[in-house]
């Protein structure tokens, strides 16, 4: 089976968030699996392949030049590459003082419509497209193949104004929204099949509250909407592997963690000592709601607790967390950044993780902190519910809940998780049920396969 996955974003060429990680994960465990995966991405420039192969496509004059340059990515493998007019930037969508660019909807349906005429020249057996940046694809094509659409995130939509209804193809209508155009309303309506990238976010995504504005036509498509849970690349998330601490371990011997919590504790500026120790690593953005733990750091003496934030991004929020280190230079610390390297000793030395999202589709990070031994501090919200069952409340649960999205809730589940990481057998027990649940991508890359296969099937 040939499936072209069409993606803005693919680890470690082109990474925001976690959808580069997902599409780079997913594909990799179809490709081990069996399914013949074509991977296609915008040319972002200064991507270099081997044993390249170059075309044009047949696209619209709208569309401007699109050429695809296909061959091997080192340690990804198969990769397609098509770029269009606008399309080459440092960052896939931020100009350097962090804002959008301004053209960046435009700059996507040139993409999908350039997808759409790869679609018709290599006619593959099933169209994968992910989020707004590829939903155009579907507008142009009349008689597409069985067709997935993965949401990874409904709060990014990339409506714009103007003609494009008239421009995107013949089925441009769908894709009307409130006068403008909606590259994401258009692909919901039209594919076969939509999931979200959690069970729990499915369910969320019906709802006024958390639809984005979305959530009437996905009620609609009800029947055609799954839930599946993402996956986190084990390989590179091993903690008995990971080149990136100064100690390996595995759940069954912890002793390397203490040596990349000390290794931590340094790195970020705290005594070491056994006050239990939390870490963040985030975008930071509204949704992840590093705003909620502002009003906390005053008080984690008296939980106690520290805590130390990696992230990048509101350049307020940004400002406000090196005054608060500064100010509480014993309990919070905060390196500003997007540092890959220092992510694995965040999860791998610390006692617990702080994920107070106020929407979360999947979530990446909380299964990223569990695999290395650091107990979810988590909201109640989207995948978190899967991926989260709280150790208070569950004999096998492996975090700690907060049921609403509030900084007294999130002081509460705080509270819980010193209490527990503090006592070493309770400790030692939490850490070895987190770090023996199977994250990988194996299962949810059968379920992907099996709804591959359900849709050619029922074409046939
Ligand atoms: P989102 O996609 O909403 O940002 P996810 O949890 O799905 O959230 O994925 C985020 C990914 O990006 C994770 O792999 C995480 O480790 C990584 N990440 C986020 N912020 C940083 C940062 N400041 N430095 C390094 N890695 C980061
Ligand atoms: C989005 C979501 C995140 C999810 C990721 C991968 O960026 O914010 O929750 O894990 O996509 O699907």
């Amino acid at each position: 089976m040939r499936v072209l996955f069409a993606t803005a974003e693919l680890s470690p060429i082109a990474t925001v968030g976690g959808l580069a990680a997902a599409a780079a994960g997913l594909g990799r465990e179809l490709r081990r699996a069996g399914t013949d995966v074509d991977l296609v991405m915008p040319d972002y420039g200064g991507i270099a392949l081997v044993d390249e192969t170059s075309f044009e496509l047949d696209v619209p004059d709208w569309v401007g030049a699109a050429v695809v340059r296909r061959g091997r990515y080192p340690g990804v493998g198969p990769l397609t590459l098509i770029s269009v007019p606008g399309m080459a930037r440092a960052h896939p969508y931020l100009r350097p003082d962090g804002e959008g660019w301004p053209d960046n909807s435009e700059r996507f349906f040139r993409f999908g419509r350039a997808v759409a005429a790869l679609v018709e020249r290599d006619a593959p057996d099933v169209l994968h497209l992910n989020d707004w940046h590829t939903g155009v694809a579907l507008a142009a094509l009349e008689d597409p193949p069985p067709t997935v659409v993965s949401i990874h995130n409904l709060a990014y939509q990339g409506v714009a104004d103007g003609p494009w209804l008239d421009l995107i193809g013949p089925r441009g209508s769908h894709y009307e929204w409130w006068g403008g155009t909606n590259p994401l309303s258009g692909a919901l309506a039209l594919a076969d099949r939509v999931v979200a990238v959690s069970p729990n976010y499915a369910i969320e995504i019906q709802t006024p509250e958390d639809g984005f504005g979305l959530d009437g036509p996905l009620r609609e498509r009800g029947d055609a909407l799954v839930g599946i849970l993402n996956g986190i690349d084990t390989d590179l998330w091993n903690p008995e592997t990971d080149p990136h601490v100064p100690a390996n371990f595995s759940r069954k011997d912890l002793s390397g963690k203490a040596v990349c919590r000390t290794a931590l504790l340094e790195r970020v500026g705290f005594a070491d000592d056994a006050i239990p120790l939390a870490t963040v690593v985030t975008r930071l953005t509204e949704q992840k709601g590093i705003d909620l733990l502002v009003p906390l750091i005053p008080l984690l003496g008296q939980i106690p607790m520290r805590l130390a934030v990696l992230g990048s991004g509101d350049a307020v929020l940004a400002a406000r967390l090196h005054e608060l280190a500064d100010q509480h230079p014993d309990h919070f610390a905060f390196v500003e950044g997007y540092d890959e390297a220092l992510s694995h000793l965040m999860f791998a030395g610390a006692d617990a993780f702080l994920m107070p999202s106020r929407f979360e589709p999947c979530g990446l990070t909380q299964m990223q902190a569990m695999r290395y031994g650091a107990a979810p501090v988590v909201t109640a919200v989207g995948g978190l519910v899967d991926t989260v069952p709280d150790a208070d409340r569950n004999p096998k649960g492996l975090g700690f809940v907060a049921d609403e999205v509030t900084t007294e809730h999130l002081l509460a589940a705080m509270f819980r998780a010193a209490r527990t990481v503090s006592r070493k057998r309770e400790r030692a027990a939490l850490c070895k049920r987190m770090m023996a649940v199977d994250w990988s991508w194996t299962e949810p890359a059968e379920r992907y396969a099996e709804l591959y296969a359900g849709l050619c099937r029922a074409r046939t």
